[in-house]
């Protein structure tokens, strides 16, 4: 791995009420489909947004970032690629399910933010012995959608061109989180993962 890890300590100031707005907006929207599906999507399972902001906010506020787009990968409700696009970032989200992208278009659109999301997998071409590997070391368990399509193309951008990449990975992914950053994103790129428990860590790809 060629990742330097970033310290990231967060404040508890107050949000702006617009971020505010939305997290419980999104908070109220997340609750109520999952709540509507007696089997639980498998896979899918929202971040803490807030702590997921301050995150975004430190790294905008500390300039960390070489540039200024933004992917989430694996975006489920799209909640941490709308608030990129709130901070200033050309933000893009990810998702495997196609029911999640409509409903991350929706929210996103209703707070009038400018959010590229799209259906198929973030996992970049080119991945198979990583994917492989993963596999086999966990036996098949694996809550990744181990596929690859035509997703960065169908957006126009590289992993390369991306200069934050969120993702918050089931624990057993997150190694194949890291190594698919390591070998695919830009030098200088950052990886912000969510790690459950309102944990993060923050690794940057060393040049
Ligand atoms: C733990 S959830 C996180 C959702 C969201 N990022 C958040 O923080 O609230 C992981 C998401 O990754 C999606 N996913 C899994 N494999 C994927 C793949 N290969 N490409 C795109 N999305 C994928 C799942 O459908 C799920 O919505």
């Amino acid at each position: 791995m060629t990742l330097d890890n970033i310290e990231l300590p967060l404040n508890d100031r107050e949000l702006p009420s617009r971020v505010r707005d939305f997290i419980y907006e999104a908070n109220t929207r997340v609750a109520a489909f999952m709540e509507a599906r007696p089997k639980p999507l498998v896979g899918f399972f929202p971040s803490c947004f807030e702590t997921v902001y301050r995150a975004l906010l430190e790294i905008s506020n500390r300039r960390l970032t070489a540039g200024n787009s933004f992917c989430e990968w694996g975006s489920g409700f799209g909640v941490t690629a709308s608030m990129a696009s709130m901070l200033g970032f050309d933000s893009y989200g990810i998702e495997i399910d196609p029911e999640l992208c409509e409903v991350s278009r929706e929210l996103a659109s209703q707070f009038n933010l400018s959010v590229n999301f799209t259906t198929g997998s973030f996992i970049p071409k080119g991945s198979d012995r990583l994917i492989d590997r993963a596999y086999a070391n966990c036996q098949g368990d694996m809550m990744i959608v181990p596929h690859t399509d035509h997703s960065y193309e169908d957006i126009g951008m590289d992993v390369r061109d991306f200069d934050l990449i969120f993702a918050y990975p089931w624990p057993k992914d997150a190694r194949l989180t890291s190594a698919l950053f390591d070998k695919f994103a830009s030098s200088d790129a950052l990886l912000l993962t969510y790690n459950g428990l309102e944990s993060l860590r923050l690794q940057r790809k060393r040049a």
